[in-house]
């Protein structure tokens, strides 16, 4: 065998593996925006080809995590779990993996749009560097539980993992925030510090630029008012005084002058001054106003 012979075969395999590993080697994208709505679950599907979804649950009382016997390698995009219901089983979590060809992707967790019993009421508050999540002391799972059930709310700013948490049983506040940045949160029952059905699904929100930041603002246009203020009051003060009869021509409604009237009025008072600055116009026509010849 030639070396030249060889450098092709291992150049082919090479291809081989290359194709096989776009192909196939490698898993599908997850599934995103996993979602319960009234007991159906669904999910926005990946555009690739071959892919099947498999619904997983859980339970509190187990680590285990079983399939949804209706929901094994199906290509829908979407799961019925009425049969998973409080009534039957305990608040589950769910979780869907995408696979193809054996090969599966980490699952995601679902998450619930609507409070209940299951999932917390959650409504968020942001003030400059601080969030505020909002969670009643008085939901079905403490009435029953007492103080073993409390709530983990996760936090932290858009587009990293919500992984830092804080456990509490009614609102809970975080300060020190990073103002006009987006934080997100998201919160799930806890019941002996194990997690007890659906979290809620992550809300963000901005967090606000603080007052300091505004006054100064306010400062700025307050001191530019002033100056305004300062510059056109001595204005207006000299106009008022000493241009009393111009703004009286002003404001005097127009009225036609015969041209030939003006013409007249030139040659005999003025014969002087024949340059026609407006000024000396404006003269010209103060001489004749009523008002002005009374005074
Ligand atoms: C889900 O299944 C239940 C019965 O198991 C049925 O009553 C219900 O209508 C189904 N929901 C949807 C959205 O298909
Ligand atoms: C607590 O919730 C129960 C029902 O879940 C309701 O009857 C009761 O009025 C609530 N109490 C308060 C103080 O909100």
């Amino acid at each position: 065998m030639t070396l030249s012979r060889l450098l092709l075969i291992v150049l082919y395999i090479q291809v081989v593996v290359q194709v096989l590993s776009e192909e196939l080697l490698a898993p599908p994208a997850p599934p995103q925006n996993i979602h319960v709505d009234n007991w159906l679950l669904t999910w926005t599907a990946t555009e690739e080809r071959d892919v099947t979804y498999t619904v997983q649950y859980r339970s509190f009382d187990t680590d285990n995590w079983k399939d949804v016997p209706a929901c094994i390698q199906i290509s829908l995009n979407s799961c019925n779990v009425t049969l998973l219901k409080p009534e039957e089983y305990d608040c589950v979590m769910l979780r869907v993996r995408a696979e193809r060809h054996l090969l599966t992707t980490g699952p995601v967790e679902a998450c619930s749009r609507h409070g209940g019993s299951c999932t917390p009421e959650v409504s968020l508050t942001a003030r400059p560097g601080s969030l505020t999540v909002y969670l009643s002391r008085n939901h079905s799972l403490a009435l029953e539980h007492g103080g073993h059930a409390m709530y983990r709310v996760y936090y932290g700013k858009k587009g990293e993992p919500l992984q830092k948490f804080k456990d509490d049983v009614s609102s809970v506040s975080f300060n020190e925030l990073q103002e006009g940045q987006h934080y997100c949160t998201k919160v799930q029952y806890i019941y002996f510090n194990k997690p007890f059905g659906l979290p809620s699904c992550t809300q963000c929100v901005v967090i606000p630029e603080s007052r300091k930041n505004l006054k100064q603002t306010e400062i700025l246009v307050v001191v530019v008012a002033v100056i305004i203020l300062v510059i056109l009051v001595p204005v207006i003060a000299y106009i008022l005084i000493f241009q009393r009869g111009r703004i009286k021509q002003w404001l005097r409604p127009p009225y036609e002058i015969p041209d030939d009237f003006l013409n007249t009025f030139h040659v005999h008072h003025n014969p002087i001054s024949t340059s026609s600055s407006s000024e000396e116009h404006w003269d010209v026509i103060s001489c004749i106003t009523p008002e002005e010849v009374r005074e």
